[in-house]
């Protein structure tokens, strides 16, 4: 079958089934395409929190279909990999998590949305890139424990007086980029502007001209008179930045920020997953409901 009449097929399944595709902007270039709405990680959680759709074929990692499952319970969430995970949410389990907070009693756990549901469920409140200053900032107490990506948690208490408590996960995507890679790249274009996903390393961090959430990155990058970006995050992202802005230059900041798991995807899978309706994501209630009360609680902080 060709990919026109793999998309064909998607699109007639979707009808028929009242369903909803979401695209991560890691997905690839042909899933992003087809998908009704792409975004980061906050804007998915609140699509899938209000669409009307009765099913939800979730094109991106494991947590991202939970997190769907937990906020819309009474849809089909698909995953139509269930094999693409993210290694950054599997370093952190609950039980090594309750240690930690039974070592600070009475400080928040804020967890960012990259975390198992089981996770969220023992998590004061979730974060996600792109709100994660102000959910550190909404907190009353003087100290967090931060869960579970050590970069975004040293980059928010960068803008924070609090006490931070880091956990020592990684996304070990984003840190493959080495700031050599960017010194040099930032040499051979002067006029670029380096924009990075605070996911990389404090050494890259520290380069930046910029840093934001994927979804930050389009609206940064339309906004902005420069013509030139050197960007550092995963591949997926350079789809819609060079569709949206054709007279402007992207450069990925190096070949190896590319997400294994966020490339597992494809027309082929989808068009399985509607036709057979599996495989479906269902968190348990006893995890959903006290997962979900830390993600209604970051969902309840508007959005800029
Ligand atoms: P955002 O899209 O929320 O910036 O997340 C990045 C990411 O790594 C998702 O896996
Ligand atoms: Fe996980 Fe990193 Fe891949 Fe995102 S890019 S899914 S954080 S490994």
């Amino acid at each position: 079958m060709s990919s026109e009449e793999i998309k064909q097929q998607i699109r007639a399944l979707l009808k028929e089934r009242n369903g909803v595709l979401l695209a991560h902007n890691y997905m690839r270039d042909e899933v992003q395409e087809l998908a009704d709405i792409t975004g980061d990680s906050l804007a998915l959680s609140m699509e899938a929190a209000n669409t009307a759709a009765s099913v939800i074929v979730f094109c991106g990692v494991h947590f991202m279909a939970e997190s769907a499952s937990i906020l819309a319970p009474d849809k089909t969430v698909l995953l139509p990999r269930l094999d693409a995970g993210c290694p950054m949410a599997d370093m952190v389990t609950v039980e090594a998590l309750l240690q930690l907070k039974a070592q600070h009693p009475g400080v928040p756990v804020v967890t960012y949305v990259n975390s198992s549901a089981a996770v969220k469920a023992v998590s004061d409140i979730c974060c996600t890139s792109a709100n994660a200053v102000k959910v550190v900032d909404s907190l009353a107490e003087p100290e967090v424990i931060f869960v579970p990506d050590k970069n975004l948690g040293r980059y928010v208490a960068h803008f924070s007086s609090k006490t931070f408590h880091f956990w020592e996960g990684y996304c070990p995507t984003h840190e493959r980029l080495q700031p050599d890679a960017v010194r040099r790249l930032k040499q051979e274009h002067p006029d670029a502007l380096f924009i990075c996903h605070p996911e990389c390393n404090p050494a890259v961090v520290a380069l930046a001209d910029h840093v934001c959430s994927t979804s930050g990155m389009y609206d940064y990058c339309k906004k902005s008179p420069a013509r030139r970006f050197i960007i550092g995050t995963e591949a997926g992202i350079l789809y819609r930045l060079k569709r949206e802005n054709p007279a402007k230059e992207f450069l990925l900041a190096s070949p190896a920020l590319v997400c294994p798991n966020m490339k597992l995807t494809s027309l082929e899978d989808i068009l399985a997953a509607l036709t057979s309706m599996t495989p479906v994501v269902k968190v348990p209630e006893e995890i959903r409901l006290p997962a979900k009360r830390a993600l209604d609680r970051m969902l309840a902080i508007p959005r800029d």
